[in-house]
């Protein structure tokens, strides 16, 4: 499996995804501020690696702390919180992963716990983190793989592989278990401007695995649709809210709407973690905006002229309505998502005909 991030010796050790796929290099991060810096400039991304990272580097954080009493070590923790929470504001897994990380502090505090060992159950808890999201992934990959028909067409947009998460993926966890399966699938992946996530990590994650793989640019998807060359879509979510409104990369919006349009299935893989039910529709994800340079530039090259204005939201939010159904880790949520998503959440089971 793809080393997305993993501890190594003392540090925690990320393949930079800025490189892919030119170059297959590692970022040593030694510092809770370096892994802080790798997530905000895109050396890691994706909503669930970015939480994992998170978490990691909390840990790493706390075990350089040279504080001997638990007043210091918790204003340290606090500042990492916080330094972490400031990284990047929309995938939600982000935030998810800082509380856990919080509860475990407060729990090992509360029981008197020494520095030492706080430290250590810290850790403990981030290395839970990465191994939970793995096997999250293939939990999805289960449940989704049921609904990826033999000989399928399937259209991804971003990347929601391995990368994106501590391993596996969701999106393209979904099509691997169905490829495992040995059904036949054939992946059109959008290329994913600004930051080419779709022809950069999608398909090399796919093309490492031997799975049909054709990069599209974002603007051929509509017309691939039409001339009826896409069974399915799944693509990932940084953020679902309580009503099952979906931020996730800029484009994603455009594909789901295509794809009503066009009468194909429109599934959103993601872990419980993504969903965020004190959110209670899209128009409060909070959308970041990312550097000019983005859009102006590929490389060194530049596309526009100087003294052109430019936007570069990172997310776009997909409305509840276009979306067929949400695979997560514990089933597979349908409309209304209001209660569908809510009843995940809880452990509780779905009626009839949600859960498949
Ligand atoms: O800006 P990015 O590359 O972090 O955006 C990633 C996405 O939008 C993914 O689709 C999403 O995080 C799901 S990853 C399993």
């Amino acid at each position: 499996m793809l080393p997305t991030i993993e501890w190594k010796d003392d540090a925690v050790v990320m393949i930079d995804q800025r490189k892919l796929p030119a170059s297959e290099v590692y970022v040593t991060c030694t510092t809770a501020a370096e892994v802080a810096k790798a997530i905000k400039t895109m050396v890691i991304r994706g909503a669930p690696a970015i939480g994992v990272a998170a978490a990691m580097g909390i840990a790493l954080g706390m075990r350089r702390s040279k504080a001997t009493g638990t007043k210091q070590f918790t204003t340290e923790f606090q500042k990492l919180c916080d330094m972490m929470a400031a990284t990047r504001p929309t995938a939600v897994n982000l935030f998810w992963a800082i509380e856990c990380m919080k509860k475990t502090f407060a729990e090992a505090a509360q029981g008197g716990c020494s520095v030492d060992e706080i430290k250590h159950r810290l850790e403990r808890e981030a290395r839970k983190i990465h191994d939970d999201d793995v096997q999250s992934c293939r939990d999805m990959g289960a449940h989704g793989a049921a609904l990826v028909p033999d000989d399928a067409r399937i259209l991804t947009h971003c990347n929601a592989g391995a990368l994106a998460t501590a391993g596996y993926g969701t999106a393209l966890g979904v099509i691997r278990a169905a490829a495992e399966q040995g059904k036949k699938v054939a992946v059109l992946a959008d290329e994913t401007r600004p930051f080419l996530q779709g022809a950069r990590l999608t398909a090399w994650e796919l093309v490492k695995d031997g799975i049909d793989t054709t990069v599209i640019t974002d603007n051929m998807a509509g017309s691939m649709m039409r001339l009826g060359n896409v069974d399915l879509v799944v693509v990932g979510a940084d953020r679902i809210a309580a009503n099952g409104d979906v931020a996730n990369k800029i484009g994603t919006y455009v594909v789901a709407v295509l794809a009503r349009e066009h009468g194909i299935p429109f599934y959103v893989a993601a872990p419980l973690s993504t969903i965020d039910l004190q959110t209670p529709d899209g128009s409060r994800i909070p959308i970041e905006e990312r550097n000019d340079r983005e859009v102006t530039h590929v490389g060194s090259s530049r596309l526009t002229p100087e003294g052109a204005h430019i936007r570069n939201p990172a997310f776009d939010v997909t409305p509840a309505k276009f979306v067929t159904a949400i695979i997560t880790e514990r089933g597979i949520a349908r409309p209304p998502y209001s209660d569908s998503l809510a009843m995940l959440v809880d452990g509780g089971q779905l009626a009839a005909g949600s859960r498949q």
